[in-house]
C-alpha cells in the first residue's frame, strides 16, 4: 500500500508498486526513497504518516508533512523556522527518549520531515483502553520523563505542547518517547502573527504561553502536570479546572486517592504563576525521589482498573482534610504532612554546552540537513553569548537577543500587529 501526499487527493490509497497516485496523478515517494503508507495522526499544522524507506529494506520510519496556512512572507519564514527547527531536533534527537531525525527537504511546495518510528500507542490512547494510572505508575511515567524534560532545557529549547497524545509508549519495551518537538510548535508560534491564534494546546499550555506566546522550563512542567493529572483521572484537563473557583479539582476525580506527597508534587507543578512552579525539571524529581519511600503504601492501592472498584466519589472521601483541595496556590498548605524545610538554595549549574551529534549517528541524515545546520550556526556565531538586555525572568526564559528564533517570531508579531 502507497499513501498520496497530496491533501486534496480524493483516493490516496494506492496498490503496493504504484509510482503515481492512481486518483491525482501525484508522485508517490518522496527524495525517490521514502513512502507514506498509512495516516497516523492529523494536527494543527500537518499530517504524520507511518512510512517506508527503500533505501534501508524499506525500513519503518513516520513522515510528518507541514501544512502551514500561510501565504507570502509568513509562509516564508514559516518555512525557514521549518528548517531552522529541524536542526534542532536533529541536535536534540540524541537522546533515547526522542526520535532521531533521519531527513528533512521540500517536495512539491511542502516540507517534509522523516524520523525514526516510534512502534506502539500514545498515551491518550493508551489511558482510554487501560485505564488511569496507580500512583506507582504516575511515579514511574514521572521518573522516565522528567529526565527527558531537563535534557531539553539543558539545551535551551522548550518543548511547548507536552500532552499524552505527545508521548508514545515503545512497544515492546515499554520505553516512554516523546514527541512532536519544535517544528510544529514554531509553526505553531508562527501563527501568533495571526490574531486569536496561540502556540500550545488548550488545557494543557500555561497562561504565560496562551496569553503571551512566552514559554519558559516551567511551562513544559505545568503542562506535564496536567498530563499527569489526567492520566491519574482518566479525565480531560478541560473538566479538572472549576473555573468559577479558580482551583484545580483533580482530586474529586481520582478513583483512588494518592499520597499527600504526590498531590504536594502535582500541585507546585500546576501552580499558575511560573514563579510558584518548579523551575526545573530536576527538582522535581528530588522531591518525588525523597516521597518515593514514603508513599509506596499509598501507591501499591490504586492501579489501572480501580476505576472499576471504587466510585470517584471514593477518592474524595479517602482525601485529607478540606485544605488539600488544590485550590491554585493551595500547594503545600493543603496537605496534613508538615511542610517542608525550605531547600537551601544551590550555586548555580553552568549550562551545558549541547553534545555535539555523533559521527555514526550523522550516516543516515541527509547533507542537506548537515549543510543547514552548518550554515546557519556559521550565521549565527555571536547571538547566545551577545550581550542584550538582561531577561525579563530569571527562569531561563529565551530572550529575543539570546534565541534568533524568538527574534525572528517577534519580528513577524509586530510584522502582524500581534504584541506579545
Ligand atoms: N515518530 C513517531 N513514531 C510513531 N508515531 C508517531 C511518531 N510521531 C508522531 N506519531 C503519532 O502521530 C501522532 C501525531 O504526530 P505529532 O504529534 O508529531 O503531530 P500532530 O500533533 O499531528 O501535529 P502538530 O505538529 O500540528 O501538533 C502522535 O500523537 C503519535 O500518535
Ligand atoms: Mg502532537
Amino acid at each position: 500500500m502507497s499513501y498520496c501526499l497530496n491533501p486534496d487527493c480524493r483516493q490516496p490509497q494506492n496498490p503496493e508498486g504504484t509510482k503515481f497516485c492512481l486518483s491525482c496523478g501525484g508522485k508517490l515517494s518522496l527524495k525517490e526513497r521514502y513512502r507514506a503508507i498509512a495516516p497516523i495522526g492529523q494536527g494543527g499544522m500537518g499530517r504524520t504518516f507511518l512510512g517506508v524507506d527503500e533505501d534501508r529494506l524499506n525500513a519503518q520510519c513516520a513522515i510528518k508533512q507541514f501544512l502551514p496556512q500561510f501565504q507570502g512572507a509568513a509562509l516564508a519564514k514559516a518555512k525557514e523556522l521549518f528548517h531552522r527547527e529541524a536542526v534542532q531536533l536533529f541536535e536534540l534527537g540524541e537522546h533515547p527518549q526522542i526520535p532521531n531525525l533521519y531527513a528533512t527537504f521540500e517536495q512539491d511546495h511542502h516540507l517534509y520531515l522523516v524520523q525514526e518510528f516510534i512502534p506502539g500507542q500514545n498515551l491518550l490512547q493508551e489511558l482510554y483502553q487501560s485505564g488511569p494510572l496507580s500512583e506507582t505508575q504516575l511515579r514511574e511515567f514521572l521518573l522516565s520523563m522528567l529526565p527527558v524534560l531537563q535534557f531539553i532545557h539543558d539545551r535551551g529549547a522548550i518543548h511547548r505542547d507536552i500532552k499524552p497524545e505527545n508521548i508514545l509508549r515503545r512497544h515492546p519495551d515499554g520505553k516512554l518517547i516523546l514527541v512532536d518537538f519544535g517544528v510544529a510548535k514554531q509553526g505553531s508560534a508562527t501563527a501568533l502573527a495571526q490574531p486569536g491564534t496561540t502556540a500550545g494546546t488548550q488545557g494543557y499550555a500555561p497562561m504565560e504561553q496562551l496569553r503571551g506566546g512566552q514559554a519558559y522550563p516551567a511551562s513544559d512542567i505545568y503542562s506535564l502536570g496536567v498530563t499527569c493529572i489526567q492520566l491519574l483521572t482518566k479525565t480531560p484537563p478541560d473538566e479538572l479546572y472549576d473555573s468559577l473557583r479558580g482551583r484545580w479539582i483533580w482530586r474529586e476525580r481520582l478513583a483512588v486517592p494518592v499520597s499527600p506527597q504526590l498531590e504536594q508534587i502535582l500541585d507546585k507543578m500546576l501552580q499558575e504563576f511560573v514563579k510558584d512552579r518548579y523551575q526545573t525539571a530536576t527538582e522535581v524529581l528530588q522531591d518525588l525521589r525523597a516521597g518515593e519511600q514514603g508513599s509506596r503504601g499509598a501507591g501499591e492501592q490504586g492501579s489501572r482498573g480501580a476505576e472499576a472498584q471504587g466510585s470517584r466519589g471514593a477518592g474524595a472521601q479517602g482525601r485529607r482534610g478540606a485544605g488539600a483541595q488544590g485550590s491554585r496556590g493551595a500547594g503545600a498548605q493543603g496537605s496534613n504532612i508538615p511542610p517542608k524545610p525550605p531547600t537551601p538554595p544551590k550555586p548555580p549549574t553552568p549550562p551545558k554546552p549541547p553534545t555535539p551529534p555523533t559521527p555514526n549517528r550523522r550516516d543516515h541524515v541527509n547533507l542537506e540537513l548537515e549543510e543547514l545546520r552548518l550554515s546557519y550556526s556559521q550565521a549565527q556565531p555571536a547571538s547566545p553569548v551577545s550581550p542584550g538586555p538582561p531577561p525579563k525572568s530569571t527562569v531561563g526564559q529565551k530572550t529575543a537577543s539570546s534565541d534568533p528564533i524568538e527574534a525572528d517570531l517577534e519580528a513577524l508579531r509586530t510584522e502582524f500587529g500581534e504584541s506579545s
